[in-house]
């Protein structure tokens, strides 16, 4: 018997699991395998054509030859560049033309896309952090929340997830858990608790779909969660990575002069900017290169429940029969 909840209503898959985008690490391969299984995968615009080198409706071409199921896309709303704003603007009509109904918007205010999402019949989540972004969020007429907590991987909230729960149920829309989840049981838990679905990133980088440097792979799988450090060194704001050499090279905080720069309206935009193009070129590296790049990898505390690299199929069928 299939698990119903609002998520798999509003988007046609079987089993309420989200693949969530990941940049750089959603190659189609892997956001198609997700699918297939009965999940969702989650396409990454920027990673489906910088790093992974596929013009954008035939990258969606190549992942609809692996696929017929339903697949989503995240929709960064926060853009330092006009021109990548204007790209974004194109990617989105080019996948409804291609049959993707479901949109992850995160970042920016998700009422610049909303209506024209809607028209076209599509929905659309937005991921949120806390109440105030939420109600944002509401506003602007979204459909279901990712409730992005503490225990995740890339950027990463500041709550737990039964606090992101409780502060958020009474706003009366679907709310998904993304945070720290990599067995079945905890995915069950949340959807007993009310959540209607989880989504998961770290789980899903260590996978044989999954085209990053083995290096990553093994990196997931020796880590454990008190591994996991934030840095603000590669956004601007808390990011979560494996701790390691580099990392501690680096440094985790912001200097005082980033700190100044990023808090001027003027000179943010500049800062921004620049955290861009560094972690463009830097986060490919890492993940294609492995330890030999002596970078870093993104990863939320999920790590500590992952010790092998399996098919993305073959999670999703365990977590189905959990779920079920
Ligand atoms: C390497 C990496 C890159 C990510 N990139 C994005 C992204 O481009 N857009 C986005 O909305 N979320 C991004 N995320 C967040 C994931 O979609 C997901 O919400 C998160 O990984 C869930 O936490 P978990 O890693 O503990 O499963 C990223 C996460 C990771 C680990």
């Amino acid at each position: 018997m299939k698990k119903i909840t609002k998520l798999t209503e509003h988007t046609g898959i079987e089993v309420p699991v989200i693949c969530g985008p990941m940049f750089p690490c959603s190659n189609p391969e892997l956001v198609a395998a997700v699918s297939e299984a009965g999940g969702l995968g989650m396409i990454q615009p920027m990673s489906l054509t910088s790093v992974h080198g596929h013009e954008f409706r035939a990258g969606l071409k190549y992942i609809k030859s692996l696929t017929s199921k339903p697949v989503g896309m995240n929709i960064l709303l926060e853009h330092a560049f006009k021109k990548y704003q204007h790209r974004m603007d194109q990617w989105i009509d080019i996948a409804l033309e291609e049959g993707v109904q479901f949109f992850l918007t995160a970042l920016g205010h998700p009422r610049a896309v909303t209506d024209r999402i809607h028209q076209a019949g599509g929905i659309v989540y937005h991921d949120v952090v806390g109440r105030g972004f939420a109600i944002k969020a509401v506003d602007a007429g979204v459909d279901g929340l990712v409730c992005v907590n503490s225990n995740a991987g890339g950027h990463a909230g500041r709550k737990s997830a039964e606090q992101l729960l409780e502060e958020l149920s009474d706003l009366g829309l679907p709310l998904v858990c993304a945070g720290g989840i990599s067995k079945p049981a905890e995915a069950k838990k949340m959807i007993d608790a009310g959540y209607c679905g989880v989504q998961m990133g770290t789980r899903f980088i260590a996978t044989n779909e999954c085209t990053v440097h083995p290096d990553y792979h093994q990196a997931i799988i020796n880590a454990s969660a008190d591994d996991i450090v934030l840095t603000e060194k590669i956004s601007g704001v808390p990011v979560a990575v494996i701790n390691n050499e580099t990392v501690q090279r680096m440094g985790t905080k912001a200097t005082g002069l980033e700190k100044k720069l990023l808090r001027h309206p003027r000179t943010k935009k500049w800062m921004r900017m620049f955290y861009t193009t560094q972690s463009m070129r830097r986060l490919p590296n890492a993940s294609k290169k492995g330890g030999s790049y002596q970078d870093f990898y993104v990863g939320g505390k999920s790590v500590g429940g992952i010790d092998e690299v399996i098919s993305a199929g073959e999670i999703i069928r365990q977590f189905a029969e959990e779920l079920k």
